[in-house]
């Protein structure tokens, strides 16, 4: 089967939420394998599962392959247990919404919990780039996108760039 191809707004499947994966089989092996391929091809440094219409909870991602340093993740069923009072911002674009970017503030640090390839329990610290890029991608497991955590003044002032990626 070929890859599958990125679903951009205002598709719906990008605004619900992801099932759990539950146990690692072949196919969800399989399933990893084709994001890897999507993201990179793209080229990206994340992808969720509902970008390519595969509603499971599962992410991928490499914060520095486009700067020589390959190092491919896999996320499924991921859960943040704890994220930093501290804030930083970050300038964020999606491969479901093509030619926007958008500043973002979310915690500056998170410690992610998921369920690697080989079907255990992990739990791994988050700094900088790669704490934007978990929690970037987490949010699409729940249909929820970069655009909506702008601040109130940024919402206002991109008010009609938004009603145009919701689509009517
Ligand atoms: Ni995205």
């Amino acid at each position: 089967m070929n890859d599958r191809p990125i679903l951009r707004m205002p598709d719906r499947r990008l605004r619900s939420v992801a099932a759990p994966v539950g146990e690692v089989t072949d196919e969800i092996r399989a399933l990893a394998d084709e994001m890897l391929r999507v993201m990179y091809a793209a080229p990206g440094r994340g992808l969720a599962g509902p970008q390519i219409g595969e509603m499971r909870r599962i992410f991928v991602m490499d914060c520095g392959w486009k700067e020589g340093a390959p190092d491919p993740c896999v996320m499924i069923d991921p859960e943040i247990v704890w994220a930093s009072p501290e804030t930083a911002s970050c300038s964020e674009g999606c491969l479901s919404l093509p030619g926007i970017t958008v500043a973002v503030t979310r915690p500056a640090a998170v410690t992610l919990r998921f369920t690697g390839l080989d079907g255990a329990r992990h739990e791994d610290a988050f700094t900088g780039f790669a704490a934007v890029c978990v929690q970037h991608e987490r949010d699409h497991l729940d249909g929820i996108l970069c655009i909506d955590r702008l601040d109130a003044q940024t919402r206002a002032a991109m008010a009609d760039v938004l009603r145009r990626i919701e689509g009517p």
